[in-house]
């Protein structure tokens, strides 16, 4: 091969190559997948095979990317379609108040006495214009600016349920059906979940997939990929729920229809998908009714909804209030708080918890969502990060659905300006500097090792001792736990471990100086251009001899470090943060032994075969005491006066020997107990030499329900396990089983 062969070769690979690429990249983005590369990136691409075209012109296909339409720039790449009627919005309201001003004046604007109103599900999808001539579909287009749209009719009818030609008679010439497409959200799951198993990037909600998937484009697909665009169209549905340019009169002389939902019963007729969701109502409050009900219900309706849109019935009100140049007056969107918004991703930030785990999070302006307002979110692992595709300066699509926790679905890829940047997840802790690592081979999540000494873990310990399910110290919260674990000055913490937490002294903590976190993000609050300082355990002023002035916080922790010495012995071992040892684990433990020494004493075997603990938290248990740090926590505690045992309990499994009344019983708490705490009822069940269950089964012998009781109680009188009430239950505790069946004292010393 001569240097010009090899030459060509080189340039024809290259080619092929940046072709596919670019080909592949076009499918993406006009898929609505998003991208995988900035527009810089793709233009470089482009460009570097125009500057080979120039130089080997035989290279030059007609169909090569630099030939033909599809820049990414370009906006569309579908033909525009003028509707034969404006395509209006709709106005909204966002309170029931505001609902009731917009039916008052349709009233008063109407001079109607009673106007009655259809009330409908606002879809959240794509809205869709079908021009239907003489019957026949003629095109299907996109709403676009409402005066012109993109034709996408080839791809409506491959959805299979939009007929091309309407049923029955006397079709006027010309009439624009009006609906939503949408995904279903089991269908949009299932795309997802091909999507995934593909290792293509996941859709962020229905209607950005619904719009992708519309705006497919068949021209130079494989007959895989083809296959796949048909398969998506066909998992589209549509409701239709308007009608444009056929003027009322006329639509009222030839078919006899007078209302919005004579319309609907019309195109019913006619083959067209209707909703099953609308109504009629005649006065407000029913509406109003209808509202909540849906509110409330949002998640059992097959599409996704963003409100419900009330419409007056009667056409001729619809003349006679006209519309505005943006929306009709006679119709209006009751929005529910949106459960999904948009908003600007502002940095990923990883943070270490106290296990070490590593997690990025997501900063990101602040927004209300469903009903809270939210600034962070985390992504879990870089893994995830990936694949949701977002980049640091996005906008991303951001849900939350009630208490649930938010998430970021993905990023709004339109709106990139290409100063977007990737996330890159740290080698080294961000706290400590400690080589980050995976706690084993082929787990994603990756750990800081340094258990001992980095400052969040030993910052979220704190935390954890200070928790409710802990020792629950008041004063001992998320400023005080920083301030303790992470001082200005001097270099070294008060708390380099929590080994010392019990010898804190007011001298240690007064002069404590800490940088004000925000308590969200984690990120350093500003004092101009320096980190904000405070001192969380002085007041300001100074006494007149110039000595610090202990703040109320500071008081309030040391006098509640004192009273936690003595806590029971549960809570205590559940402070020493042991892998898997939570209340439950700890309870049986402290029960049991009766002391943190029987505890370590006991072999594997014994540990494990407790009630409610197990081999895995034996062997927790063994592994935490081998660790130098965690005995020297031991020592230093019960130096300070920490009980690590219960005094008065006979030692290691007498109490079972011996057999409480409820020896060899399970009972399951569930709802509120009247005279019970939660933790008192399941405390008095293992007193009794009980097991305390968590879920009932068929070993379950009392359910003990009150109100408040849900699941557990269904699947209690499924399994026919025996239900008592509060007062049974305080029964059953004190006399055990036979006395529930006894006549009780109250009936024998009723008066006559
Ligand atoms: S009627 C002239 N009814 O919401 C009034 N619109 O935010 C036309 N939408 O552009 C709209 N569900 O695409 C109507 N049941 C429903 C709807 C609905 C969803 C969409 C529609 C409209 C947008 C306005």
């Amino acid at each position: 091969m001569t240097t010009s062969e090899s030459d060509l070769e080189a340039a024809r690979d290259e080619a092929a190559g940046l072709t596919s690429r670019i080909l592949e990249l076009r499918d993406q983005y006009y898929e609505g997948n998003g991208s995988t590369v900035s527009d810089a990136e793709y233009d470089a691409m482009v460009r570097r095979l125009d500057e080979i075209e120039r130089e080997h012109p035989e290279l030059q296909k007609p169909d090569s990317p630099t030939q033909t339409v599809g820049g990414r720039a370009e906006t569309t790449q579908f033909a525009p379609v003028e509707h034969a009627e404006r395509m209006l919005s709709l106005d909204n309201v966002f309170s029931f108040d505001e609902l009731a001003e917009w039916a008052g004046k349709v009233e008063r604007d109407a001079g109607a006495e009673r106007v009655r109103f259809l009330t409908e599900l606002k879809i959240d999808g794509l809205a869709i214009n079908l021009r239907y001539e003489n019957g026949v579909l003629v095109t299907a287009a996109t709403r676009g600016d409402g005066v012109v749209g993109e034709d996408v009719t080839g791809n409506v009818l491959t959805m299979g349920t939009i007929p091309d030609r309407l049923k029955g008679e006397g079709h006027p010439p010309l009439v624009e059906v009006r609906g939503e497409i949408f995904f279903p959200v089991a269908e949009f799951d299932a795309l997802n979940a091909a999507q995934a198993a593909a290792g293509e990037r996941l859709f962020a909600n229905p209607r950005n997939a619904a719009a992708g998937s519309l705006r497919q484009k068949e021209e130079g697909k494989s007959p895989e990929r083809l296959a796949l665009m048909t398969k998506r169209l066909r998992g589209l549905r549509m409701l239709v729920h308007g009608i444009g340019a056929w003027p009322v009169p006329e639509l009222e002389a030839s078919t006899g229809v007078t209302s919005q939902s004579d319309i609907y019963g019309l195109l019913e007729t006619w083959g067209l998908p209707i909703s099953t969701h609308f109504r009629v109502f005649e006065t407000v409050e029913e509406v109003d009714a209808f509202i909540t009900r849906y509110g409330e219900q949002r998640s059992s309706v097959e599409h996704q909804i963003d409100g419900i849109v009330i419409k007056v019935d009667d056409l001729g009100l619809h003349e006679e209030l006209g519309s505005t140049s943006r929306a009709p007056r006679w119709a209006t969107a009751f929005k529910y708080s949106p459960e999904e918004v948009n908003t600007k991703l502002l940095d990923i930030v990883v943070s270490v918890g106290r296990t070490g785990r590593a997690t990025p999070f997501a900063v990101m302006q602040k927004v209300e969502v469903a009903g809270s307002e939210v600034r962070q979110a985390t992504l879990h692992n870089q893994q995830v990060v990936k694949a949701k595709g977002v980049l640091i300066g996005d906008t991303v699509v951001l849900r939350k659905a009630g208490d649930v926790i938010p998430e970021v679905l993905g990023p709004v890829i339109e709106l990139r300006d290409g100063t977007e940047r990737e996330f890159v997840m740290p080698e080294d802790c961000p706290e400590c500097g400690t080589r980050l690592a995976p706690a084993k081979e082929g787990d994603i999540d990756l750990r800081c090792p340094n258990a001992k000494s980095c400052p969040a873990q030993v910052r979220g310990r704190v935390e954890h001792i200070a928790s409710r399910g802990s020792l629950d110290i008041e004063g001992l919260g998320e400023v005080a736990a920083a301030a303790l674990t992470q001082p200005l000055e001097p270099a070294e913490p008060p708390l380099a471990t929590e080994a010392g937490l019990f010898d804190l002294t007011m001298d240690d903590i007064l002069p404590i100086r800490v940088v004000v976190r925000d308590s969200e993000t984690g990120l350093e609050k500003l004092d101009g251009d320096r980190p904000k300082v405070m001192t969380p355990f002085r007041v300001s002023k100074t006494r007149e001899d110039g000595s610090p002035v202990p703040s109320k916080r500071a008081e309030v922790l040391l006098e509640n470090l004192e009273k936690a010495k003595t806590s029971p012995l549960w809570r205590i071992l559940v402070g020493l943060s042991i892998r898997h040892v939570g209340p439950v684990a700890a309870r049986a433990l402290a029960d049991y032994f009766g002391s943190l020494d029987a505890i370590r004493a006991a072999s594997r075997d014994e540990l494990a075969a407790v009630d409610g603990v197990g081999g895995i938290i034996a062997d927790a248990l063994l592994d935490w005491f081998e660790v130098d740090w965690h005995r020297e926590i031991i020592d230093r505690w019960t130096a300070a006066g920490v009980q690590f045992s219960t005094p008065g309990h006979p030692g290691p499994g007498a109490a079972e020997a011996a057999g409480g009344v409820l020896a060899g019983l399970t009972v399951v708490a569930t709802g509120s107990l009247e005279g019970f705490s939660r933790e008192g009822a399941q405390e008095a069940i293992l007193l009794a030499g009980g097991k305390a269950g968590n879920s009932v089964s068929k070993k379950t012998d009392f359910v003990a329900a009150g109100p408040g009781a849900g699941s557990k109680l269904t699947k209690a009188e499924t399994l026919g396990v025996r239900i008592i009430d509060a007062a049974q239950f305080a029964i059953l505790v004190k006399d055990g089983p036979d006395a529930l069946d006894a006549p009780s004292a109250g009936d024998e010393a009723a008066p006559i």
